[in-house]
């Protein structure tokens, strides 16, 4: 990656991004890159930790330090920094030397959830949106991804929104070109989300001849409930049995991002985690194909740069949501 200058977005340095695995961030720290801010992440007994990857010291990595008795270390000259993010050792003075009020290392506010690390460079401005199905009993929960993308992450989302390219983009896995015609569906708007009513989409068996009669009915449901997260449900209409699909977003920068999806599902308990995590990564890699090629590469808010047709409510919502809140990097 070349070098980064930090972007700024009032809307979406208030946010929180998704900036690992949980299970990725083990003992040794991790650099990720945040609005183009280099952030280091690490772990500690007490949780998970973020700070400005930058040792106020030298400019060093901190990220490329390590972790002991939970305090960070600069690879350096071996400043130690604790949760605090407080400088309490320079092992070049002496014990009784002061250490100066300034030796402090930028703290990120860093949670775990859902499998995966959180950081906010701003003031998070909202809590993280709830995905209680991954949390659910009755459910199984995987984390798909990280996906890298070169494109911008509104760009990802809107996709994400899209349900007329599933039987093209994803044709013979999600549906097929045969039956494309959409159900006219509602598309909701509150302050803080837009989402859809029930759309059902038939989705025709493996299909080796003209015929694809038989099939499944699924009925979808989808939100946006941040400006780089969104969700949806994808239900069996005759068994119940039901998927959601958290789709999250780190904004790398303008126009590079990393998908994040953390996937919950009350069947198929017996299909090994990784079959079914290959299977979301064959339609991520369908998707990506598309999106990386998009222009303009920046989400026109402009509602009059492209053309929208009916199908396209929920994009437009989207775009005309994200357009009010003023997010900036990303769009045009
Ligand atoms: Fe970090 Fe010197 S640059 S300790
Ligand atoms: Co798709």
């Amino acid at each position: 990656m070349t070098e980064q200058t930090a972007l700024r977005d009032q809307v979406l340095e208030n946010e929180w991004h998704p900036v690992c695995a949980a299970a990725e961030l083990l003992d040794k720290p991790l650099s990720v890159t945040i609005l183009g801010e280099r952030v280091a992440v690490y772990r500690t007994r007490k949780g998970v930790h973020a700070v400005r990857d930058l040792c106020v010291h030298r400019g060093a990595m901190l990220s490329k330090g390590w972790v002991e008795n939970d305090r960070l270390v600069c690879p350096y000259h071996g400043w130690q920094y604790d949760e605090s993010g407080r400088c309490v050792c320079i092992p070049a003075q002496g014990k009784d030397d002061r250490i100066p009020a300034r030796a402090k290392a930028e703290k990120y506010h860093c949670q775990e959830k859902y499998g995966i690390v959180w950081v906010c460079i701003g003031e998070p401005r909202a809590e993280l949106p709830s995905f209680e199905e991954f949390e659910n009993p009755e459910y199984r929960p995987i984390v798909c991804g990280p996906y890298y993308v070169n494109a911008a992450g509104t760009r990802v989302i809107e996709n994400f929104t899209d349900f007329a390219h599933l039987m093209y983009v994803h044709g013979g896995l999600l549906g097929h070109p045969d039956y494309s015609e959409l159900p006219d569906f509602e598309v909701f708007k509150e302050e803080e989300r837009v989402y859809t009513g029930d759309v059902p989409i038939f989705q025709p068996v493996a299909h080796s001849g003209s015929e694809h009669k038989e099939g499944t009915v699924y009925v979808y449901m989808k939100e946006v409930f941040r400006p780089l997260a969104a969700r949806l449900s994808k239900r069996d209409r005759e068994t119940g049995q039901t998927l959601w699909i958290m789709l999250t977003v780190l904004p790398v920068n303008e126009k590079e991002c990393i998908v994040y999806m953390p996937v919950s599902r009350n069947y198929g308990f017996d299909v090994p985690d990784s079959q079914f995590k290959a299977f979301q990564d064959t339609v991520f890699e369908q998707d990506k194909w598309i999106i990386e090629t998009q222009k303009p590469e920046l989400l026109p808010l402009d509602l009059q740069a492209e053309l929208n047709h009916k199908a396209d409510l929920l994009s437009v919502a989207y775009r005309r949501w994200i357009a009010k809140m003023g997010v900036r990097i990303g769009t045009a």
